[in-house]
């Protein structure tokens, strides 16, 4: 699939997204290794804390349906220039998807593509949690 498609179905899931506090409409389309693509949006919360990101939507989504390997995020916004993940939503990325290519367009449609790895150098990660068990018991 191309990026540009990618992107496209990312704006389209902006529609969807649940922001009346921030008015901050962002949409996601991860790109699974399946050939499968699954979107989301942010979902605010009035507990404001609870809210959850396009990003992290658009993967959970996947990963609930039983994804387990990615190829590529696009992520869309109302503004002219693009929005980065939020720190956690590169943890996730990271941590679930490895890797993959972040798209990160703007509202006229323009895009760049980054590394995961990027945009979080030094991740925390499973591996880290490998010694738990000696270590505790
Ligand atoms: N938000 C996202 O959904 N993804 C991002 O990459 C940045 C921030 C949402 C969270 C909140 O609903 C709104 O944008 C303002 O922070």
């Amino acid at each position: 699939m191309q990026y540009r498609t990618l992107v496209s179905r990312a704006r389209a899931a902006k529609r969807h997204s649940h922001s009346p506090y921030s008015r901050f409409r962002v949409g996601a389309a991860v790109l699974a290794a399946s050939g499968k693509v699954y979107t989301g949006c942010n979902i605010e919360n009035s507990s404001y804390g609870l809210t959850v990101c396009a990003e992290r939507t658009a993967l959970f989504k996947a990963v609930s349906e039983g994804e387990k390997s990615f190829v590529a995020v696009a992520i869309a916004s109302d503004e002219t220039s693009s929005t980065p993940p939020c720190g956690a939503c590169r943890q996730v990325i990271m941590d679930l998807a490895g890797d993959i290519d972040v798209i990160l367009s703007t509202s006229n449609g323009s895009f760049t593509v980054m590394k995961a790895s990027d945009l979080l150098p030094h991740p925390f990660g499973g591996e880290n949690l490998k010694n738990v068990r000696r270590t505790r018991r």
